[in-house]
């Protein structure tokens, strides 16, 4: 329990946190904290960098499996990305988590003015398009609850992505702030919105969650039961649409996708089960190792989470016990503790993730690039080589550099993030070529940049096929003099490359040899684990690439 809740102070703070912080927000003695964090790194979902713990890719592990289990995105993913393409507006799609709207897919268009929320953000119902939608299938208990929790969080502070809520004027005492001027008080006519959205089947958000944010909101219902599955959400602002504008032009459209969408649930082929992810066999000798400091029923709840997935929506205890490898004693152990958390519900036999699990972790991490995974992996390269490192994406006929860690040592090349060179003549941008049909390959022209630079179109093809068989490129003085460079690609989960990491040095530090035997494998390690986190990170959203 206490370790969930670093996660979830860490999530609040973004993504990073220091270790006196977590102390601080959670009210654990240091000694906990220092063990909890310790527990969440071994596994990989926190990394501990100088007095920071910071959320790591992995983590997104958790998501993964509710959204997996779900199979909402994977089934209307492309739908909502098509509707927003369609309109060029901003689409989402949200599932109800108790009184509150999560978001579960954001297909966001850029622009200036747009707040956007995140994968995982919860809001409060009241202050949204779906949340009266949602409420239509409210019973006694749910109202009971929201109305407490309207009582108890007056200025919806358990909701820390969403703008304070706004009171009376005379009350809030700062009539000068114009944006809580603006603000219309919000959620008291939660009631009649949720009696109008039963009838019409829409709702609208006219500015309640934001000032100029408007959003119109229809159900999906799933084919079996239906109840709502979850909502598709056009967003905009009022410099484009007003609400009222939102629904006479985009209703039929947006109600045109959720026919289709309603269509792929019914006609979906039930999901296969995926093979049980992660045993947890690692947990007792990760014990061993690390003693006192290892928490193993945090890693062992939180592996419960992960045996969740594909097909895997509802288990039993049995089912859960044999897919991590738990004792049943000890798997039932932490799915009552995840139970009273909220983060598994229970159906007579089998149980279930809920929406919560989204709130460990997910919505930071959800925006994370590829060069924000590469850093530290790239870090741990250059210091365990004592060279640079980096990585690089091709465009056109060059290569740009995305995310690079340099040595205090002097090199004569100078690059940082963002500088471009040519292709042909780099490490990087060879390991790149290397992987498109021949035909694809944009080389640009090819100047000798020294004496040794490869000119001849067909020397050079021929080089490309090489590197496309061993897996790597050594470039020797072929950009500049004395400058040695080896490079390896990064592949997302299709095996497409995506970029290529190098390590680049005067070439007296080593022989090409010693690069290919000290160096590759170094290079080599540190691609599986950028590829590892991408594959994590990337499954339910695209990772952008810089
Ligand atoms: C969003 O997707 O950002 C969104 C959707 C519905 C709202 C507010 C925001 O009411």
């Amino acid at each position: 329990m206490r370790g969930i809740a670093v996660l979830r102070r860490l999530t609040e703070a973004d993504g990073v946190s220091s270790l006196s912080g977590l102390e601080r927000a959670t009210g654990l003695a240091r000694s906990t904290v220092d063990r909890i964090t310790a527990t969440l790194a071994r596994m990989g979902y926190v990394r501990l960098d100088g007095r920071d713990a910071v959320l790591a890719p992995r983590l997104m592990e958790l998501g993964n499996a509710y959204l997996a289990a779900l199979r909402l995105p994977r089934l209307l993913d492309a739908h909502a990305d098509a509707l927003a393409d369609e309109l060029d507006e901003s689409v989402s799609l949200a599932v109800g988590d108790r009184d509150g709207i999560r978001f579960i897919h954001q297909a966001t268009r850029r622009r200036a003015m747009s707040l956007s929320f995140r994968i995982g953000d919860l809001l409060p119902a009241e202050r949204t398009a779906p949340g009266p939608l949602f409420a239509t299938e409210w019973g006694e208990t749910e109202w009971a609850r929201w109305h407490e929790r309207r009582a108890a969080d007056p200025e919806d502070r358990g909701f820390p992505t969403v703008p304070a809520r706004s009171r009376p004027i005379d009350e809030a005492g700062d009539e000068d702030d114009p944006v809580r001027r603006q603000q219309p008080t919000s959620g008291d006519d939660f009631e009649e919105r949720t009696a109008e959205a039963r009838e019409a089947g829409w709702a609208l958000d006219d500015q309640l969650i934001e000032p100029g944010l408007v959003a119109l909101s229809v159900p999906v219902r799933d084919a079996g039961s239906g109840r709502i599955a979850c909502v598709v959400s056009v967003v905009s602002h009022t410099s484009r649409h007003s609400a009222a504008d939102l629904r006479d032009t985009l209703l039929p459209r947006l109600r045109a996708a959720v026919a289709a969408m309603e269509r792929e649930l019914r006609e979906a082929p039930p999901a296969e089960p995926a093979a049980p992810s992660g045993l947890a066999g690692w947990t007792g000798a990760s014990k061993q190792e690390l003693g006192r400091e290892f928490i193993e029923s945090l890693a062992r709840g939180l592996t419960v989470i992960t045996s969740f997935g594909d097909g895997r929506a509802e288990l039993t205890l049995t089912e859960v016990a044999q897919a991590t490898g738990l004792a049943r004693a000890t798997a039932r152990r932490a799915l009552i503790t995840l139970e009273h958390l909220g983060y598994v519900t229970a159906h007579g036999r089998v149980f279930r993730l809920t929406p919560r699990v989204l709130g460990l972790g997910f919505p930071p991490l959800s925006r994370t690039s590829l060069p924000q995974i590469a850093t530290p992996h790239l870090t741990q390269l250059s210091q365990r080589l004592r060279d640079s490192a980096s990585l690089a994406i091709l465009t056109g006929d060059e290569i740009q550099y995305t995310a690079r860690v340099a040595t205090s040592g002097v090199m004569s090349v100078n690059v940082t993030v963002g500088s471009r060179l040519p292709a042909y003549a780099t490490s990087l941008g060879r390991v790149i070529l290397a992987d498109l049909p021949p035909t694809e390959r944009k080389l640009g022209e090819l100047r000798p940049l020294t004496r040794y630079t490869v000119t001849d179109p067909e020397r050079l093809t021929a080089l490309l096929d090489r590197v496309r068989e061993d897996g790597f490129a050594l470039v020797d003085g072929e950009l500049e003099e004395g400058l040695r460079s080896i490079a390896v690609p990064v592949r997302e989960r299709g095996g497409r490359v995506v970029a290529a990491v190098n390590v680049a040095m005067h070439s007296s530090r080593r022989t090409p040899e010693e690069c290919a035997d000290k160096v590759l494998p170094e290079l080599h390690a540190a691609a599986t684990r950028i590829e590892a986190d991408l594959r994590v990170a990337g499954r339910f959203r695209r990772v952008p690439n810089a």
